[in-house]
């Protein structure tokens, strides 16, 4: 064969795909364990680990468990473990108040981690929805989900949070004007130190089935989150609530969910340059546990692949429930 000559001599991009060894030097981004936020469901009771259906390998767990379970992921590496309640339905109420309770579920496994593993971050969720009689993550008055009364309530149940040990504090309901309450009420009362990871552009997504199933927000959730969470269908949209939310003193940002939204990821990135996250979200990962069970995809490599495109994104790291295997096979 003759050999051919343009454009190959420069071209021959395959030259730095020829072996692990030069595909290694060549890489652009890797995954690490230092990438992970391990979010994780705490149930009542007492050495109780109980499947979640719609997520196959995730389970609740007791408060005892959940203190077993971050003391492992901190022996693994794990930086940080984020909370979120399954709470009893007959805690659900108009006003909410169990969410600022100081033994509430979330409070309790916040003291229980911090003395089982001090060393891991301890993240928490904050959002009315897992004591809210109708599932909201705000007030509903007149059907309406009513903005500042929210904000109020919100900030209670961050100041019982960062009381209790917390050291992220995730804001996830997307009212207005949430953050800067926040980091006020926190600097009045001394927690200089607690950050805020906003979950800034957070879409109303159907991809959070499987979560509501989890902490059982399903059955009372009546309508729809599409006045407060974002619509998919935008983009600028985003950029403007993170320049708000990181104005009003967030220390991180995240985009939620994850792999539909790539494209979010990037341009926040490239636009603010500040510490970027990506929550892979729980239809995302009954979506990839699914078609592995089925045998239709190799689920650990699609775990691993659709992990390190977060970071292609430029996310600075990802919330995944893949974490503890993604941090075996990374040890491994
Ligand atoms: C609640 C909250 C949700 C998730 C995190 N916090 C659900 C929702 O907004 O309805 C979703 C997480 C997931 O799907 O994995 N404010």
């Amino acid at each position: 064969m003759k050999p051919t000559i343009a454009p190959y001599p420069h071209g021959r991009f395959r030259r730095a795909r020829q072996s692990e060894a030069i595909r290694g030097l060549v890489r652009e981004n890797t995954l690490t364990v230092d990438d992970l936020i391990w979010p994780v469901f705490v149930r009542d009771g007492e050495g109780i680990e109980e499947p979640v259906p719609s997520m196959p390998g995730v389970v609740r767990r007791s408060v005892d468990l959940i203190a077993k379970a971050a003391a492992e992921a901190q022996a693994m590496g794990i930086p940080a473990i984020c909370l979120f309640p399954y709470t009893d339905p007959s805690l659900k109420t108009q006003d909410c108040a169990e969410a600022w309770n100081p033994d509430n579920l979330s409070n309790r496994a916040i003291r229980a981690i911090k003395q089982a593993a001090p060393e891991i971050a301890v993240m928490t969720d904050v959002a009315l929805d897992p004591y809210n009689i109708n599932g909201h993550d705000g007030y509903v008055v007149d059907g309406k989900i009513v903005n500042d009364e929210t904000v109020e309530a919100l900030v209670k149940m961050t100041l019982a949070q960062a009381e209790a040990g917390a050291d992220i504090i995730g804001p996830s309901d997307m009212m207005d004007g949430r953050i800067g309450a926040m980091r006020q009420a926190l600097e009045a009362a001394g927690h200089h130190d607690v950050m805020i990871l906003s979950y800034a552009a957070k879409y109303a997504s159907a991809f959070y089935g499987p979560f509501r199933d989890a902490v059982g927000a399903s059955g009372a959730l009546t309508g729809d989150k599409k006045t407060y969470q974002m619509d998919p269908a935008n983009s600028n949209e985003a950029l403007r609530l993170i320049q708000r939310d990181l104005t009003e003193g967030a220390d991180m940002v995240m985009i939620k969910p994850g792999m539909p939204y790539l494209d979010i990821c990037r341009r926040v990135k490239d636009t603010f340059g500040a510490p970027t996250y990506a929550y892979q979200v729980s239809g995302e990962y009954a979506m990839i546990q699914a078609a592995a069970q089925n045998g239709w995809i190799d689920g650990e490599k699609v775990m691993l692949e659709s992990l390190l495109a977060f970071k292609r994104a430029g996310c600075d790291g990802i919330l995944t429930y893949f974490a503890p295997q993604v941090a075996r096979l990374l040890q491994s």
